[in-house]
């Protein structure tokens, strides 16, 4: 399924600095990803990737959350996929979107909605993924990019990427070779899973 131009339609979501947006976009204008990133939308008014879409043209705003730090109440949600629905996206991107996304979204976007999440899930599902891992004495971490269902981290796997922790690594350290890694296999996922949609 695409819009009529090939071009399957994407809407990303995000609360900080947005590099993997950008890997996605990036993706899109060096044409090895059929795309187009149609609108941003972040619950973080200083967040980057606000900036990093205006600066590439995209429509891009600001997700009211009622006040809410952490919480995504179900008015918000609706009014996004709303947002979403208006601007014709056809898979949603979570790209470092840190609030819990359900119903009435999984609804509006079943099998649609995709999130990066920077470790190799199952393991470490949550917050500062990178940091469990080290915390953890693991030998190896990664990433994943997957369905988003109503758990936190827990839906159907997509596409993997491993990344070796290596002597001396810190929380940061990993996280930026994590980070590397990201930036290829979002953009892959979504190719997939475009794909799977246009068949
Ligand atoms: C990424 O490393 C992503 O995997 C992680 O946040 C970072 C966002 O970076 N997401 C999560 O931890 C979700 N549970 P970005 O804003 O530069 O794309």
């Amino acid at each position: 399924m695409s819009n009529g131009d090939g071009k399957i339609k994407l809407g990303v979501l995000g609360s900080g600095s947005g590099s993997n947006m950008q890997a996605i976009l990036d993706a899109i204008q060096d044409g090895s990803l059929d795309a187009e990133i149609v609108l941003v939308l972040s619950d973080n008014p200083d967040a980057y990737i606000l900036e990093r879409a205006q600066k590439a043209g995209i429509p891009a705003e600001v997700i009211d959350c009622g006040g809410y730090k952490t919480r995504f109440p179900d008015e918000s949600q609706a009014a996004v996929a709303e947002k979403l629905k208006a601007a014709g996206v056809e898979i949603v991107c979570l790209a470092g979107f840190m609030r819990l996304v359900k119903q009435p979204m999984l609804d509006v976007f079943p099998n649609r909605i995709l999130n990066i999440h920077p470790s190799l899930l199952p393991a470490y599902p949550g917050l500062m993924a990178w940091k469990q891992a080290v915390d953890d004495g693991a030998r190896e971490s990664g990433c994943t990019v997957h369905y988003v269902d109503a758990g936190m981290d827990t839906g159907p796997i997509i596409l993997q990427a491993r990344v070796p922790v290596i002597p001396n690594d810190t929380a940061d350290t990993l996280h930026a070779r994590i980070q590397e890694q990201e930036h290829t296999l979002y953009p892959e996922a979504v190719r997939k899973v475009a794909a799977s949609l246009e068949s």
